[in-house]
């Protein structure tokens, strides 16, 4: 969260609690509700004067920023958010294909063309007829553990089954995806001030093979071309001209597997985690299959998987009262939207029955609402289905304590360790 905005002030009223706002401490990521609680209610508009960004923690101020994208940018969605070292910088710029706008760090109008082409590949019709496949997949990654007693569900099943759905989508060989989660993580370590200068380098150069292999995949797909989504952005075509370049398809590839994984791995895992927390909505889930839905809806609520995004104020605004400058960079976070008293009663409570009066933001809002939520929200059904038919008895292995990955953007168990009986 460096690259600053103009004018940055110095001693802003709301200074003194965007001060505490540090989501890169790992004691912050543990438990960063008691912040935002505060800050929603002394300062839901509040400068963080280390990093310069405003965070904004309300329901209604980030509606409102989400339903404005002409005052609110998401075209510097991607931009690292330290300042990497020249000599990093040089090695990124070592590779042929920079980050380019795709879709969640774009603006309209361009978008609008981008998101155009891959709704179609994620209509509720697409995503319906991926159900059986996605069965098939669960239910043989389920068979691999389901004799031992007890498994990390994160290694077992949250990861490997949105990270094989997303990588056929693209059309990645199964056989590479090893090597393409490992550039990715690899990638992501540039996005922390906590990433050591030697890892650093590490990824920079894996940040760069990444790129590369995407671009041999762009082009064997226009030699060979087949049904993934590769295989449309080489095809997709305006008034008769493919209107990407190499370097913006290769950062929706990026993107899309990282959107695509990510966040439902952590959905999964959440969703799990939540339940055997609270073993009579376990039981009323088990006994009545349409709660499932409402459980998944109040996962994505209560864990927030994806916590924040930034935004840069396109001009001099104003929000929630507090002076916005034109240049000035926000963090808007789902994460405390979807815990604000004023939205949900009790919020801090995780509840299949909730009646659902406010619409939780865990999936965005506006012209941004994630592309991949009917996706993610059928991994996550057809996960818990076999898993309540494979394995009636699960539940959390004693003395569990939960820990999560080191990220800001992601909220996300590092384990989930769980146990059951044979029967
Ligand atoms: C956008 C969350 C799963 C692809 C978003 C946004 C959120 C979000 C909050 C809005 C970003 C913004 O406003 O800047 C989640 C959560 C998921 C999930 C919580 C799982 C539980 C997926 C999956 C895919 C995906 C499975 C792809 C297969 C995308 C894309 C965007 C997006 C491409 C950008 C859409 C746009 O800018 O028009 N997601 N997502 N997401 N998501 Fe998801």
């Amino acid at each position: 969260m460096s690259a600053a905005p103009p004018e940055a002030p110095t001693a802003h009223p709301t200074a003194a609690i965007g001060q505490d706002y540090n989501p890169f401490d790992p004691a912050f990521q543990s438990n960063p509700y008691p912040f935002y609680a505060r800050a929603r209610n002394e300062a839901p508009v509040a400068y963080c004067p280390q990093f310069n960004v405003w965070a904004v923690t309300s329901h209604e101020l980030i509606t409102h920023v989400l339903k404005s994208p002409t005052l609110f940018s998401s075209l510097h969605n991607l931009e690292y958010t330290v300042v990497l070292p020249a000599e990093i910088e040089a090695l990124l710029a070592t590779g042929h294909y920079p980050h380019a706008p795709g879709l969640f760090n774009n603006d309209p109008p361009g978008h609008t063309r981008v998101r155009a082409l891959f709704s179609k590949a994620f209509t509720a019709q697409r995503v319906a007829e991926m159900e059986a496949g996605i069965r098939t997949l669960t239910e043989g990654l389920v068979e691999q553990f389901a004799h031992q007693g007890h498994v990390d569900l994160v290694a077992g099943l949250a990861h490997p089954l949105p990270m094989t759905v997303i990588a056929d989508l693209l059309g990645v060989p199964r056989e590479d995806m090893h090597r393409v989660k490992q550039w990715h993580d690899s990638w992501m370590t540039l996005f922390s001030p906590q990433t050591p200068l030697e890892e650093q380098r590490v990824a920079a150069r894996s940040c760069v093979d990444y790129q590369n292999y995407y671009a041999g995949l762009l082009a064997d797909r226009a030699a060979h071309p087949t049904g993934d989504l590769t295989t449309a952005l080489v095809q997709a075509r305006v008034d008769g001209e493919n209107p990407f370049t190499a370097a913006e398809m290769i950062s929706q590839m990026m993107i899309l597997l990282s959107a695509g994984h990510e966040t439902t791995t952590s959905l999964i895992s959440s969703l799990l985690y939540n339940l055997l927390r609270n073993p009579e909505q376990w039981q009323a889930v088990r006994d009545d299959p349409k709660l499932l839905e409402a459980a998944i809806e109040e996962t994505v609520r209560f864990t927030s998987p994806v916590q924040m995004e930034p935004r840069v104020a396109k001009k001099d605004t104003e929000l929630g009262g507090v002076a916005i400058p034109q240049g000035a960079r926000l963090n808007i976070i789902y994460g405390s939207g979807n815990r604000d008293e004023r939205a949900f009663p009790d919020p801090e409570t995780f509840n299949v029955h909730r009646p659902q009066p406010a619409r939780h933001m865990g999936f965005g809002w506006g012209i941004h609402f994630c592309i991949g939520a009917p996706l993610a929200r059928l991994e996550a059904r057809v996960a818990l289905e076999v898993l309540r038919e494979r394995l009636p008895h699960l539940r959390l292995a004693p003395g569990f304590m939960p820990e999560y990955e080191p990220s800001f953007f992601f909220r996300a168990l590092k384990k989930l360790e769980l146990v059951w009986d044979s029967q």
